[in-house]
């Protein structure tokens, strides 16, 4: 596999950052992980807006412009033949050394920019079966709507997800609404069909395929309340679902062991998930 550095395009053996990176010594920085669907990437400008959003909010400078940034993220795909799977990139503060306070103006930000191959019909496999989810409370701190590196909340609620059998984590708050997924949005659709997901503010990540989605719903006509919503609203669904560019639309059927509607991927899930792709591009 081949990897973008600072400028250059490495072997994985030869791509080393500094040990005085701030990505690595306080996870200063920011990511994006963009879908590749049959060589396209998918959502282009939008993750490319929101990486760019996410920088200006922690005041790390682009380290190359956005032409070069277009023409290093297809040669990356290029270089490891992936023509589905996902890019990696990564921006940090930079390497100097470890003080809390910005390093001064000449400290240069390093991109890191990797690509992945996946095979699409391991998601189809997992898609008609559908995922299990648990929840546990949300311990991340207010600003999770910056998309940064740091991810220790969201690996620790990844990983008892997966000691329980389950495959995605649903967070909730103090006052035991569900906020998102640990590297997912989260959605449920009631009795009358009506599919809700938490509004866009400063407690949820928003998500590229969250907002392609709400065009497909609109599209389809099915109606929308981005509204907050319990646990106990989510046990009582009739279908659910997480988004999210590893994902994509994928049925949830448990909740903490318990079956949500039928248990089994619902209707409105498994379409919207069929229509994903002819859409977004
Ligand atoms: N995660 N919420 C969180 C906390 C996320 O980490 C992600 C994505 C999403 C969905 O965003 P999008 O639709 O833009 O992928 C929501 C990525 C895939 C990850 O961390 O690997």
């Amino acid at each position: 596999r081949i990897f973008y550095l600072n400028g250059r395009y490495l072997p994985r053996e030869e791509a080393h950052v500094s040990v005085e990176d701030r990505g690595y010594l306080f996870g200063d920085g920011v990511y994006e992980v963009l879908e590749i669907h049959r060589g396209a990437l998918i959502d282009e400008d939008r993750h490319w807006q929101r990486l760019d959003r996410s920088l200006s909010e922690l005041r790390i400078s682009w380290p190359i412009g956005q032409a070069a940034f277009g023409r290093v993220l297809r040669e990356v795909k290029a270089r490891n033949k992936v023509e589905n799977g996902f890019l990696y990139i990564q921006i940090t503060r930079g390497a100097a050394p470890r003080e809390h306070v910005f390093p001064a103006q000449n400290v240069r930000p390093s991109l890191l920019v990797s690509a992945r191959p996946v095979d699409p019909r391991k998601g189809e496999a997992q898609a008609q079966k559908g995922i299990g989810v648990i929840s546990l409370p949300d311990l991340r701190w207010k600003r999770v709507d910056i998309k940064t590196i740091n991810l220790l909340p969201n690996v620790l609620a990844k990983q008892a997800a997966k000691e329980e059998g389950a495959t995605e984590a649903w967070l909730f708050d103090e006052e035991g609404l569900v906020t998102e997924g640990a590297a997912s949005n989260a959605w449920i659709i009631d009795e009358n069909r009506t599919i809700h997901t938490h509004p866009v503010d400063h407690s949820i990540l928003r998500g590229i395929t969250r907002t392609t989605l709400i065009d497909i719903i609109a599209a389809k006509g099915y109606a929308l309340k981005e509204r907050r919503f319990s646990l106990a609203e989510a046990r009582a669904a009739r279908e659910a679902f997480i988004t999210g560019a590893l994902s994509l639309v994928m049925p949830v059927v448990r909740i903490d062991g318990k079956p949500i509607g039928e248990g089994v991927p619902g209707p409105i899930a498994t379409e919207l998930r069929r229509i994903f792709h002819d859409t977004a591009s």
